[in-house]
């Protein structure tokens, strides 16, 4: 069988570096990729009943491929699992199988499975190790690298969690070929965000690649990974406990999309990467607005969006709403930092830089000319 090379990123943690390893049929040497990091033939794996039923018969032919059995806890598949209640499965489950500190679960899934399992890995034991295998490209590209774990609660999402960096990330672009459209529209908007955060030159290559990308090529998949996982662990490495204001960086168009995802109820009527897209379309306008950034950048960005499907104005989400009602779900936002909110700007396509004077009324004022449109 013809294997494929893997491209290996190192995230350069102090104290906790650890390897993201990308390409395709990485799935099917599972077993021989996490030997050096599995102290036992026996392994914990923790997914959801989507990624099993494409993925689980897989998984085991890998893991027997290197002598290794695998114990399952398949979990519902959805957001809802980001719980307390499944938080306490999971660790169970692991103290059940026996782990100990040096051994290390395997989180096969979305960003669903890694948030939850990592959580759940970083109390057991005091911390045991987690090894992410990420099947959506919203984890591949962001969530499965950096070491950001949580759980969502009743007063809101990612409310209780750690930072715990897992010991190995396996990332297959072919896993993606199980992946409904939709949500690989969605992840691809986080891809887009490390372009306009900082590497215009990306964001040329998602203007050229992107719709190939979407439409399944897997050149374009590869190594649009690979590039946002080397953004993403340079930006770690740099700033881990978000604490300097460079990974702040990430959260490009979060804080308009994640009002949008407050005003929909965190439902399907718009995935979080559908209301990173709408944000970064609304960042753009709003720097433009605010006299920041040339009215051609925000053009450009508008119309990438809008050329791979994704949604780049509010008129897409049709909100009976007014600005104030979302500007006031930014003030819920777990990053208010006593009264002010942080906003990220941009000056230009891959010129991003936070804000911390921006007023809530010129957001509210903006955001109401939007939806008049
Ligand atoms: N930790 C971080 O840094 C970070 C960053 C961004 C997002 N997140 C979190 O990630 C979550 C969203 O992640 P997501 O978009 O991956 O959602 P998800 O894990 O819910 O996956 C989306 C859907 O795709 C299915 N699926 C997964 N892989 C599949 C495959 N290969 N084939 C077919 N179906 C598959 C899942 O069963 C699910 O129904 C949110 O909870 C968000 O808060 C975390
Ligand atoms: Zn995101």
């Amino acid at each position: 069988m013809a294997v494929n090379p893997a491209t290996t990123i190192r995230v350069d943690i102090a104290g906790a570096p650890y390897d993201v390893r990308i390409g395709a049929g990485l799935i099917d040497r599972l077993g021989a990729e996490v030997r050096g990091v599995m102290r036992k033939d026996q392994v914990a794996v923790v997914t959801d009943a989507q990624v099993a039923g494409h993925w689980r018969a897989r998984v085991d032919a890998a893991l027997a491929a290197a002598g290794m059995t695998a114990r399952w806890l398949v979990l519902p598949a959805g957001e809802a699992t980001k719980s307390w209640a499944h938080l306490a499965q999971v660790c169970d489950f692991l103290i059940a199988c026996e782990i100990e500190r040096r051994d290390a679960v395997i989180a096969l899934g979305g960003g669903v499975i890694g948030d939850l399992t990592g959580f759940a890995a970083s109390m057991v034991k005091r911390g045991c190790g987690f090894v992410q295998v990420p099947t959506t490209l919203l984890a591949q590209v962001d969530s499965s690298v950096g070491g950001k774990t949580a759980i969502n609660t009743p007063a809101g999402k990612n409310l209780v969690g750690a930072f715990h960096q897992p010991v190995l990330v396996l990332a297959d672009p072919a896993t993606l070929d199980t992946l409904p459209l939709r949500d690989i529209r969605a992840g691809y908007a986080e891809v887009v965000k490390y372009g306009l955060i900082d590497d215009v030159d990306f964001f040329d290559w998602c203007e050229a690649h992107g719709p190939a990308l979407i439409a399944g090529d897997p050149a374009a998949r590869t190594t649009a990974i690979a590039r946002s996982v080397a953004a993403k662990a340079r930006i770690v490495a740099a700033d881990e406990r978000e604490t300097t204001g460079v990974r702040a960086l990430l959260n490009l168009g979060h804080t308009f999309g994640h009002a949008l995802e407050a005003e929909t109820g965190f439902s399907d009527r718009l995935l979080h990467g559908e209301g990173v897209a709408l944000g970064m379309a609304l960042a753009a306008r709003f720097s433009q607005a605010q006299g920041l950034m040339p009215g051609q950048d925000a053009t450009r960005i508008v119309a990438h969006l809008r050329a791979v499907g994704l949604p780049a104005s509010l008129r897409d989400l049709g909100l009976a709403c007014d600005g104030r009602r979302l500007a006031d779900h930014m003030l819920h936002d777990k990053k208010m930092d006593a009264g002010t909110l942080p906003f990220l700007l941009l000056r230009g396509i891959g010129q991003t830089f936070l804000a911390r004077d921006v007023s809530l009324d010129a957001v509210a004022a903006f955001l109401d000319a939007e939806l008049a449109g």
